[in-house]
């Protein structure tokens, strides 16, 4: 079993990771089960794995009630964070129960908010689903529903209790949603670990085929990783949670541009997005060519896209700019880029001009 803390002071917590962890699963919820029944939540698509965890509830004689909802980003709405928040509150959940979000990082995301809020916050506990949600959602507490006014706005910091993670759950899950979550795992290569990139050229293909020992390397490297950025900057206001969002805001425009649907999927955003923050540190002559090129080689290597053209984005620059200027990042007009001094050289730049993205873009899509 690997484990890595979250260190916050009095809300550290564990991530707990093991393949065939889900089956025994208990051992470690049963303690902080005071008793009580224990609610999960998840999604249609994972009641598989909500069989596996409730049996060895049961077997360890913790009773547990479901709420299972469907699938998609749809479902972070308003609605549902007010059907899950009545369910709790029907199932008499106390401040220091341990509530269960059992799913991929759109189930992470909307129980998380529902318990910041429920009682003015209960306990709850990730158990993630999905590659992104294992790597990258399940930890550091951002927790949010969509809205009318876009992604993301509505929601709130609040830590899980513990995280517990068995990569075993991905047999289940679509090659194109694990390649997608691959897209933030190679992310943190990227931003400052250049020998984790070399170890993601290398180990993609076993990791992305299901290999045991790949899938519990790249996934205890991604959350240590991410652990490490979080205690350093837990609300996002000095600099270094920052990095994490690399690719993301050029990323976040394609998705925008496909309608947050299944078109593009955030990881597949996230991937063409790298690949084009690189090819425009180049092209303001902070980047060599070549690690940019290595980038791009490395995402069509293992199927992600590496550009506009790849990622079926025929889009105005302008219109991709306009998508840009929605970003929560965006402040007193100026939007902070994440650009790249080369691989594993990451660094948050305030000073790029959206005129010259939208000349770069242009130059893209030709
Ligand atoms: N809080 C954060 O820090 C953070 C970070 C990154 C992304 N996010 C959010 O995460 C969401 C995307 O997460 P996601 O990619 O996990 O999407 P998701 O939760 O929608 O899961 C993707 C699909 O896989 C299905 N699924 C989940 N686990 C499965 C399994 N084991 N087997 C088969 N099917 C399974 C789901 O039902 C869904 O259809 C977005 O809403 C994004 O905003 C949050
Ligand atoms: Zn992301």
């Amino acid at each position: 079993m690997k484990t890595v803390t979250v260190s916050l002071g009095d809300r550290s917590y564990p991530i707990h990771i093991e393949a065939g962890l889900l089956p025994r699963a208990a051992e470690f919820l049963a303690p902080v089960s005071r008793g009580r029944r224990m609610a999960i939540v998840t999604d249609e698509n994972v009641r598989p794995h909500l069989a596996t965890l409730q049996a060895s509830l049961t077997a360890a004689g913790v009773e547990s009630e479901a709420i299972v909802l469907p699938p998609g980003e749809k479902t972070k709405s308003w609605a549902m964070l007010e059907h899950v928040c009545h369910r709790l509150l029907e199932l008499g959940i106390e401040r220091s129960d341990h509530v269960i979000a059992l799913g991929g990082g759109v189930i992470g995301d909307l129980v998380g908010f529902a318990c910041s809020i429920v009682k003015r916050g209960c306990r709850f506990v990730q158990i993630p689903t999905t590659l992104l949600a294992q790597v990258d959602s399940s930890v550091g507490g951002k927790t949010a529903i969509n809205t009318a006014a876009g992604k993301n706005l509505i929601g709130a910091f609040h830590q899980p209790a513990m995280v517990l993670i068995d990569p075993d759950v991905l047999d289940t899950l679509s090659a194109r949603h694990v390649r997608a979550g691959y897209a933030e795992v190679v992310k943190y290569g990227l931003i400052d670990d250049f020998a984790f990139f070399e170890w993601c050229e290398a180990n993609a293909p076993a990791l992305l085929a299901g290999d045991a020992d790949a899938r519990v390397h790249a996934i205890a490297h991604s959350v240590a990783a991410k652990a490490r950025i979080v205690a350093a900057d837990e609300h996002e206001t000095n600099g270094i949670r920052a990095l994490l969002n690399l690719g993301h805001t050029f990323g976040h425009a394609l998705e925008a541009e496909a309608g947050f649907s299944d078109r593009q999927l955030h990881g597949e955003g996230v991937a063409a997005g790298c690949a084009l923050a690189f090819r425009y540190s180049v092209r303001k002559g902070i980047c060599e060519r070549q690690d940019a090129e290595r980038v791009a080689a490395h995402l069509r290597a293992v199927g992600l896209p590496d550009g506009l053209a790849a990622a079926g984005i025929d889009a105005p620059s302008a219109t991709l700019v306009e998508h840009m200027k929605h970003d929560k990042k965006m402040a007193a007009g100026t939007l902070p880029f994440l650009l790249a001094k080369g691989i594993g050289r990451t660094y948050l730049d305030k000073t790029v001009d959206l005129a010259d993205v939208a000349a770069f873009l242009d130059a893209e899509a030709r």
